[in-house]
């Protein structure tokens, strides 16, 4: 099929590579000259484990082009992916002006049927503000149809999320969309759920705000573990190991991040609320987390007392591994709040540097080049980040490097027993 992807972010990026890679011709358009320049010249913006070699395989295959002409790319396909961001308004609602502007820009452009396909995360009743937007702009008079296709990717295994999707999601309001959109998933051999474009929007809100209840209902059990001496890791494997609730998502830790469910929760308590509906249940979700890094910041005052003065090595900045995504990344809050109460941070991240410099434009932070620069002479190591390279420590290295022995573990990465008995001063997260 030849398909079109409004859009060359994350999303729009993964899934026009993915598409093509599977055999379609794919225009991504994107209004970002810069980006689609740099595109062009085979570089991507992002940091996605194998993106680069399948953009790269793709366009030299003539599969995958990119362009700024997003009205030619409109009229060039049928099939169009809308993937521009719907980021967070003040209110936590999402701001959709990107999704209307697109939809106008399809309107006036399209010559033909066209199928016009969400696959950005937007609030229940999105189609129905797309198929008013383009009945009210069109300036020929040809059919369409919407529907919603949410995504499903995780970033740092976007590209196997995508191939190997646990399910696909497809609301649709016709036949001739139905069978388009199952036709175009049909290689990756799946499981394909059919229902409405609300009943969509719905299903990707929710799995997201689902997920995040199960790391906050975590998050708050650890705070019980903590308080008794109980070990959350083994509590969470007790729990997971019945299969109605399974282990995914059950980690304790310093609370979630990153661009999706800190956005899609609050996103989908304030639809909810619009809708008439308090979602009371997922503001706690919200408010838990936000705890979690309050909690870290008693805990580093626990052990090392006055937080001024202090010299604190920080272990990791992204998100989660993988990655250089720091949006929304709970590391970036607490080192603004430890800067603020007067300590002095060194910190490493593998890949979430540069962009940690563009974002934290505050005096008192110094950038090392590995996780034992960042710790000579610190009082403390806080690990942020679970990359896998932080895993295998020299810890008798780092206990001759360190001023004071002080691990707090924001992961549950390390063994407890195995530190105290080298001497040093260890917490983790629902567990001593
Ligand atoms: C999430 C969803 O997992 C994807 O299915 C979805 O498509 C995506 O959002 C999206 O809406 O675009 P992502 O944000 O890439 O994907 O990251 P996750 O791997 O889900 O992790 C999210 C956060 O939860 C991270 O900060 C991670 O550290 C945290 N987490 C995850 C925990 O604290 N504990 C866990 O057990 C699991």
């Amino acid at each position: 099929m030849k398909i079109t992807i409004i859009g060359s972010g994350y999303v729009g990026l993964v899934t026009g590579a993915c598409f093509a890679d599977l055999g379609n011709t794919v225009i991504c358009a994107d209004n970002d000259e810069k980006k689609i320049d740099m595109l062009g010249r085979g570089e991507i913006p992002i940091y996605e484990p194998g993106l680069e070699e399948l953009v790269k395989k793709n366009k030299a295959k003539g599969r995958l082009v990119f362009t700024t002409d997003v009205k030619k790319a409109t009229r060039d396909s049928t099939v169009i992916f809308v993937c521009v961001g719907t980021p967070p308004r003040e209110d936590g609602s999402a701001d959709l002006t990107g999704i209307e502007k697109v939809s106008r820009t399809v309107a006036e452009s399209m010559d033909a049927y066209k199928l016009i396909v969400e696959k950005s995360t937007v609030p229940v009743e999105t189609g129905e503000w797309v198929k008013d937007t383009i009945n009210r702009f069109k300036t020929n008079d040809c059919d369409f149809d919407v529907a919603s296709n949410p995504e499903f990717l995780r970033e740092g295994s976007a590209i196997k999320d995508f191939m190997n999707p646990d399910r696909v999601v497809i609301g649709v309001e016709s036949e001739k969309a139905g069978e388009i959109l199952k036709a175009l998933y049909e290689p990756l051999n799946t499981k394909i759920v059919v229902t409405s474009i609300k009943g969509a929007e719905i299903i990707k809100h929710a799995s997201n705000s689902f997920l995040a209840t199960k790391i906050s209902f975590i998050n708050a059990v650890s705070n019980i573990c903590e308080k008794v001496g109980a070990d959350v890791t083994s509590v969470a494997e007790g729990i997971g190991l019945d299969r109605r609730i399974n282990t995914h998502f059950l980690k304790a830790g310093i609370g979630f991040g990153g661009s999706c469910f800190p956005k899609d929760l609050k996103a989908f308590i304030h639809i909810s609320e619009k809708l008439g509906y308090k979602f009371d249940l997922l503001k706690e979700v919200d408010r838990i987390n936000e705890m979690q890094k309050d909690l870290l910041m008693e805990k580093i005052a626990r052990l090392v007392w006055n937080i001024r003065d202090k010299e604190i090595a920080v272990w990791g900045l992204a998100f989660k591994p993988d990655t250089d995504d720091i949006r929304s990344a709970p590391a970036i809050d607490v080192i603004r709040r430890l800067v603020k109460e007067g300590a002095r941070i060194r910190v490493f991240d593998p890949a979430a540097m540069e962009r940690s410099m563009e974002e934290l434009k505050v005096e008192g932070i110094k950038w090392c080049k590995d996780i034992y620069e960042t710790s000579d002479g610190a009082d403390c190591v806080i690990l942020m980040t679970e990359w896998n390279e932080f895993k295998e420590v020299d810890w008798d290295k780092l206990k001759k490097i360190l001023r004071q022995p002080v691990i707090i573990d924001g992961r549950n990465l390390y063994d407890p027993g195995k530190l105290k008995a080298m001497g040093f001063r260890y917490a983790g997260i629902g567990r001593n």
